[in-house]
């Protein structure tokens, strides 16, 4: 057979894609940081932007001050109108692949309204292919960019269920890990992670897990205040060892999270340390 084919060489050249054992020793690395300076930082569109101007322009005003600390990829979530839109589009029988492009949509229209609030501080909304492919040379111009959290799946998405699985957590994550960012930061309306929903009829009794990882949050029942789907890739996060959660109804939380105080729930994801 060997004499057949045609090979080119390289290390993965004479074997199958398939089998991970003969893959690692190539593939098994640690890829490179892209970007290590960068912050990445979520905001939710539920808890914060359609809270309105109450809950926006504190954090916008925290944002801006830290514009001459760090250099910053703001990624914002759907929020209300993309609850609005699953509730349409799922009642006219859209695939889940339809419905993703919709639902990120509106996670950017709230990206693009912390562009424009932050505009005179030369901050911009940039849309996936450029995220993709020139955040480098923006972050070079300017402090920070703007984006929809989504990941750029559509069409692709994962058909498990009709909803979105990969949302603006999943999405944040994705990104900060693939570039190899500094830092994620999840800006929600509660302190962090809690045993249970602290806003849900056992909240009573829900406690804040100041510290916790992936792996125990997955064997903990009920829901978490990002998308179930970001467990899943923090398990095999190659960069990120660390994403902390925030109240970003809290002055100053934020801030305090980006100069690495533990002020909201610290997760531990997969990742190796370095
Ligand atoms: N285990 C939990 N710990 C903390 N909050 C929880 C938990 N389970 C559910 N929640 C709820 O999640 C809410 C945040 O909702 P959600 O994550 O949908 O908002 P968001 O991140 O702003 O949304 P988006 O995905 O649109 O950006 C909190 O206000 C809280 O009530
Ligand atoms: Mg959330």
């Amino acid at each position: 057979m060997a004499d057949t084919i045609k090979h080119v060489a390289s290390p993965l050249a004479r074997q199958t894609l398939l089998d991970s054992d003969l893959t690692r020793p190539v593939a098994g690395g640690l890829p490179i940081r892209l970007l290590p300076w960068l912050q990445v930082v979520k905001i939710g569109g539920r808890s914060i932007m359609d809270r309105g101007h109450e809950a926006i322009l504190p954090i916008v005003d925290e944002l801006r001050a830290l514009l001459p600390e760090h250099r910053l990829l703001i990624l914002t979530g759907a929020g209300i109108r993309a609850r609005h839109l699953y509730g349409v589009g799922l009642d006219l029988g859209l695939p889940v692949g339809s419905l993703a492009p919709l639902a990120a949509s509106e996670a950017g229209q709230n990206g693009h309204i912390l562009g424009c609030l932050l505009a005179p501080d030369g901050v911009s909304y940039i849309e996936h292919p450029t995220i993709a492919s020139q955040l480098a040379i923006h972050l070079e111009a300017t402090r920070a960019v703007v984006g929809s959290g989504f990941p750029p799946y559509h069409h692709h998405e994962f058909p498990g269920s009709r909803i979105p699985l990969h949302r603006a957590d999943t999405g944040a994550f994705l990104l900060a890990d693939a570039l190899g960012a500094a830092g994620l930061t999840i800006v929600e309306d509660v302190d962090g992670v809690f045993t249970a929903d602290p806003n849900g009829p056992d909240g009573k009794q829900a406690q804040l897990l100041r510290e916790t990882s992936a792996a125990e949050l997955a064997k903990q029942k009920g829901t978490l205040p990002f998308d179930p789907t970001l467990l899943e890739v923090m398990a095999n996060a190659r960069h990120l060892a660390r994403v902390q959660v925030v109240n970003g109804l809290v002055p100053g939380r934020l801030t305090a999270a980006l100069r690495g105080e533990h002020v909201g729930s610290i997760i531990h994801t997969g990742a190796r340390a370095a």
